[in-house]
């Protein structure tokens, strides 16, 4: 190792090792704080935070729970002040509520639990000599819930399939759920992906028209009570009463934190499933490239390709005309093919190439005009069919089924576009498709990162896969090619961000190493290319997400902390951050270099 290059600015740092502490750990010469946590107060009048008297108007302005996507947006050029952009993806009632009777919740369980959910916006103040952030109660500060007017654009927007009794039009919708990750777009908004919402809906089992029920069957609705009961408070999230409010979620939202009164944005030409996120990359005409991964096992990539170009500047008349860029254009699923002429076993043992790689092809599923109108580029469906029941259009033109597709992340510096499939322990086994050069592993438990070379406007692309995850000791990993023997074990990647030179960092949920979660950086290209070192590792029972990485601090969110095995509120397995026998809270940690 001693003729290796050295390792690129920013990535010097001692490898922080595996562990199972009740800490946010980093390497040697850094300091960590708490930016904000659940409950922390957000807009004019919020309350401090009292977990054993919450209330729904209480929460409706504070910091919601379990942050997973944080983005900083620069306020007017500032180096120091920033908009922090968090989305709050889920509730875990029994981590809300001591005592949660989850047969029996009441109504303001129900309404603290929509409250919880969204989106903050909060102005964060920094210092110059470190890396801390401090949340300011700013003109921008605002908070989005399960009750906050949005509008539906694009080609499904007033289909018969979003109308409901209270809204006959189809084109306005109360709330957000289950906003996983999401994306800064260069022209100053938050794009936000509705993941898992079909646990927030009842009663799909009393469907019983076929192509309804195959329709919630695809998407995962089923059953009779939702988890959290909201149905029992309000009828929409009845199948029975509503069939339709369940096509009002599962799309790519768009918010422009620059104007709290503005009203957040349904995309409805990006499709409908599990949105993990969706990120932008612009080509050189200004042409806006949407990339969106659908976590489901064995569910498919997408991408958008604008027909509008990237109005420049930011002042009134670029954002009204760039909040319509993601209206009009072409949507499409990947098909990935391998080059490898070895048989692909499912044992991740690597072709006589020394890499899993191939080619890919986009094949177009909806095309979306200048006037708003849709046109299926799909035998047998309507557009409108093709933007609501998108993963059935997937299906219908051959996609290729991953290991759960989560972040995409085109790297600002090279256009390179990473993926990461974050596991698949379905894989292989009985009646479902074996692996395949992208998805080498049968039972894959830690998951692999994608490299894509995309003509981004095009329809193709090559690929290759840069790290196929797990103990750097088994002989089914592999780290881009670097001596695995001076990795950080590393698994089950779910979100990716870049640092400004253009490494990139992953971050992890649900390690199956039997250690905490954790981020990582990993060099891209050169001699060191694969090497894999963690940064830092979260709290027990939490998730890393919404990584931002810049040249003064690092952020993460810790999602989820002490949420392991049986533990609820009662007791829990985690007292971070406050520590002693405090509850534990999600919270948004930035840690800079001393
Ligand atoms: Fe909410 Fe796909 O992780
Ligand atoms: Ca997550
Ligand atoms: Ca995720
Ligand atoms: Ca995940």
């Amino acid at each position: 190792s001693s003729t290796l290059p050295p390792e690129p600015r920013g990535l010097e740092f001692a490898a922080v090792a595996p562990n199972t502490e009740d800490a946010v750990v980093i390497p040697e010469g850094h300091e960590q704080a708490v930016v904000i946590r659940w409950g922390d107060p957000v807009v004019a009048g919020a309350p401090e935070f009292d977990f054993d008297n919450q209330t729904a108007a209480a929460q409706e302005k504070q910091f919601g729970f379990n942050n997973d996507f944080a983005g900083l947006l620069p306020i007017d050029g500032s180096s120091t002040d920033y908009l922090l952009v968090v989305n709050h993806e889920y509730t875990t009632e029994p981590f809300l509520f001591r005592g949660y009777d989850a047969e029996n919740p009441t109504a303001e369980q129900a309404a603290i639990g929509l409250a919880a959910h969204g989106l903050s916006v909060v102005e964060v103040k920094g210092e110059n000599g470190s890396g801390r952030l401090t949340p300011q109660m700013g003109r921008y500060n605002r908070r989005i819930t399960g009750t906050t007017e949005f509008v539906l654009t694009g080609p499904a927007a007033g289909s018969d399939f979003l109308k409901t009794s209270a809204d006959p039009t189809g084109t306005t919708v109360l709330g957000t759920f289950n906003n996983c990750s999401g994306g800064l777009t260069p022209w100053g908004t938050v794009l936000s992906g509705e993941e898992n919402i079909n646990q927030y809906f009842a009663n799909a089992e009393s469907v019983t028209d076929p192509t309804a029920a195959a329709r919630l069957a695809r998407y995962g609705v089923e059953g009779a009570a939702s988890e959290r009961k909201w149905e029992r408070f309000d009828k929409r999230f009845d199948l029975a009463q509503e069939p339709n409010e369940v096509n009002r979620f599962g799309w790519v939202v768009e918010v422009n934190p620059w104007d709290p009164t503005s009203t957040p944005i349904k995309h409805t030409a990006l499709g409908r499933f599990k949105h993990e996120a969706a990120t932008i990359h612009v080509t050189d005409d200004g042409t806006v490239v949407a990339y969106s991964g659908d976590d489901e096992r064995f569910d498919y990539m997408y991408k958008f390709v604008s027909s509008r170009k990237m109005m420049q500047g930011t002042g009134p008349a670029a954002m009204r005309s760039n909040l319509t860029l993601l209206d009009a254009g072409t949507l499409y699923v990947a098909k990935l093919t391998g080059d490898s002429p070895d048989e692909i076993d499912g044992s991740g043992t690597l072709p006589a190439s020394g890499t899993f790689a191939g080619k890919g092809e986009w094949i177009p599923l909806l095309r979306t005009g200048e006037d708003g109108r849709g046109e299926s580029l799909v035998d047998g469906m309507s557009a409108e069919e093709v933007a609501v029941f998108t993963r059935q259009a997937g299906d219908k033109v051959g996609a290729t089924k991953m290991d759960r597709p989560e972040d995409f992340e085109p790297n600002p510096v090279t256009g390179k576009v990473y993926v990461a499939l974050t596991n698949n322990s379905n894989r292989g086994t009985e009646g479902k498709a074996p692996a395949d050069e992208a998805n080498p592993r049968n039972k894959n438990k830690n998951g692999q990162v994608l490299e894509l070379d995309d003509d981004h406007a095009g329809t193709s692309f090559t690929w290759n896969l840069l790290l196929v995850c797990g103990d750097p000791e088994a002989a089914d990993t592999y780290f881009g090619g670097f001596d695995k023997s001076q990795v950080s074990p590393i698994s089950c990647p779910d979100n990716l961000a870049f640092d400004p030179a253009g490494n990139l960092w992953v971050s992890t949920d649900g390690n199956a190493l039997e250690s905490n979660d954790g981020l990582f950086s990993v060099v891209l290209d050169g001699e060191r290319r694969g090497q894999t070192k963690q940064f830092l590792t979260v709290p027990k029972g939490a998730e890393t997400c919404g990584p931002i990485v810049q040249e003064q601090r690092v952020v993460v969110s810790v999602q989820h902390p002490g949420e392991l095995d049986d533990a609820s509120a009662d007791a829990p397995a985690s007292h971070w951050p406050d520590g002693g026998d405090s509850q534990p809270r999600p919270s948004v940690v930035a840690v800079w270099k001393v």
